[in-house]
């Protein structure tokens, strides 16, 4: 990856060229720091490799100081260096070291603490970019289109376990996104209809004519245009499943109609004068709350309670922030159309991790999908690491859109500071916990948990 185009990076780098004619670098472990300051290349031709001896002197400092160092170096200039760490697992490992050296000594302590600064900023910004950690689930079950792991998200899929075997009506109730549709496909497909249709009908989206006539059918004649006899949806649907969407915008009309359909598996086509007879399995979704709308008769109660017999509660996106990082790198996977190479799909960076983290995702996971989607084609089909600063203006915050998209929830700009405040400890303490929880005056456990939410580590003793 190539830290020289992080912002961060370049900012530090132009200022301290500017301001103290010294350069920033960053050095792997491995390689021999470039040393670029005049009075630095002369001394190093009298004795070459002390400036790279320095170095690896600092590297040795990190172990134990984990912080940002300055150390004199044999011609008597000041290096500044900080430790880029890489975590994995519970493990972590010095990575690399962002530096400015040839600092004249003379430098005030003032100015000194600024140096510092720019090359901490720099540090930072080059662990935001490396590949995020996104812990594999622990919990194994069935229905694998389902990804998430929340403790809503477990008891949906536990309850899918008995919901897919009875033959009962299913009311699912959540916001627009959080994966209705996707749940009743999979009760459909999981149980003893899965080889028959799964029929879906949105039923706000016709006015009231056209939807009766959709979902029951017409008779020949039975209004202009009818010039024959038109079976509906719910016909299609015989032997199988329909999902019924949207069912609080249902007219008075209509639920009466369906209603008989639920009572004694019949109904009657638009126009017409016999009934026929349908088996089919009903599963509706409302982002309404049903049981309100009772309550102020603009639901029907009879209706209400055929519907109601299992009821699935979809939780919104922002109340499930644990599962970001596993349903993003999900639709990263999904949406990643292989070259002919076989490039594998781009990894996501901790920093464009922590801004999807932070976001309150009113479309849930829909928007998120789209997000991810969004990324991938900006990135191109070379890109290897997914970074903040694809992450669009409207989910990152930054300005753009309108007002009401600028909007930021107290709850996010917390956890984008949380974040941050997580990393640049983790930086400083070299991956360890111990330190970090003591700095940050947080328990162990929380920190973890936070670490794995975050997508900045996997949870302690995992190996990977
Ligand atoms: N838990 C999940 N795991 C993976 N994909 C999901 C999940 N929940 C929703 N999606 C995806 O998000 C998109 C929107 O979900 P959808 O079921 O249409 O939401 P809703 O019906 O509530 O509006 C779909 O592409 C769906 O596959
Ligand atoms: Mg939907």
């Amino acid at each position: 990856m190539n830290f020289d185009a992080l912002p961060e990076v370049a900012l530090a780098r132009d200022l301290l060229r500017r301001w103290w004619s010294v350069d920033l670098d960053f050095a792997g472990l491995g390689d021999l720091p470039k040393v670029k300051h005049g009075a630095c290349e002369a001394a190093r031709t009298l004795a070459t490799g002390t400036c790279a001896d320095t170095l690896r002197a600092l590297a040795t400092t990190f172990a134990k100081s984990r912080a940002i160092t300055t150390v004199p170096c044999h011609a008597g200039l000041l290096v500044v260096a900080a430790p880029v760490v890489e975590y994995t697992g519970a493990v972590a490992k010095l990575a690399g070291i962002v530096h400015a050296s040839g600092i004249p000594a003379a430098t005030s302590e003032a100015e000194l603490t600024r140096i510092r600064d720019l090359v901490g900023s720099a540090a930072a910004a080059v662990d935001r970019a490396r590949p995020a950690i996104i812990a594999p689930t622990t919990f194994v079950h069935l229905y694998t289109e389902i990804v998430g792991d929340a403790p809503a998200v477990r008891d949906v899929v536990k309850l899918l376990g008995k919901v897919v075997k009875s033959e009962a009506t299913v009311l699912i109730h959540g916001e627009s996104g959080t994966g209705k549709e996707l749940i009743a496909r999979a009760i459909h497909y999981h149980g003893p209809r899965a080889k028959k249709p799964f029929v879906v009908q949105n039923c706000s989206a016709f006015n009231d004519n056209l939807l009766e006539s959709a979902l029951f059918g017409h008779v020949r004649g039975a209004f202009t245009g009818a010039v024959k006899d038109q079976p509906g949806l719910f016909q299609t649907a015989d032997g199988g499943t329909f999902f019924l969407d949207e069912i609080g915008d249902m007219s008075a009309a209509l639920q009466v109609k369906l209603l008989r359909v639920l009572q004694e598996g019949t109904l009657m086509p638009v126009g017409g004068t016999k009934s026929i007879k349908v088996d089919v399995r009903i599963i509706a979704a409302s982002h309404k709350d049903l049981q309100k709308m009772v309550d102020k008769r603009e639901f029907r109660d009879d209706l209400f309670y055929r519907v109601n017999v299992l009821k699935i509660t979809v939780p919104p996106l922002r109340d499930r922030t644990s599962d970001i990082p596993r349903l993003a790198q999900h639709f990263i996977t999904k949406h990643w159309r292989t070259s002919a190479t076989g490039t594998p799909p781009p990894r996501l960076s901790q920093g464009a991790l922590a801004r999807l983290v932070a976001h309150a995702w009113p479309g849930n996971i829909r928007e998120l999908e789209n997000e991810m989607e969004r990324m991938l084609v900006l990135a191109g089909s070379d890109t290897q690491e997914l970074v903040a600063s694809m992450v669009s203006p409207r989910v990152a915050g930054s300005g753009g859109g309108t007002d009401v998209d600028r909007r930021r929830p107290l709850r996010d700009l917390l956890a984008v500071a949380e974040s941050d405040a997580i990393v640049a400890a983790l930086g400083r303490h070299v991956g360890d916990r111990e330190l970090v929880a003591e700095e940050l005056e947080i328990g162990r456990e929380l920190l973890d948990a936070r670490i794995v939410a975050l997508g900045l580590g996997a949870p302690p003793g995992s190996a990977s």
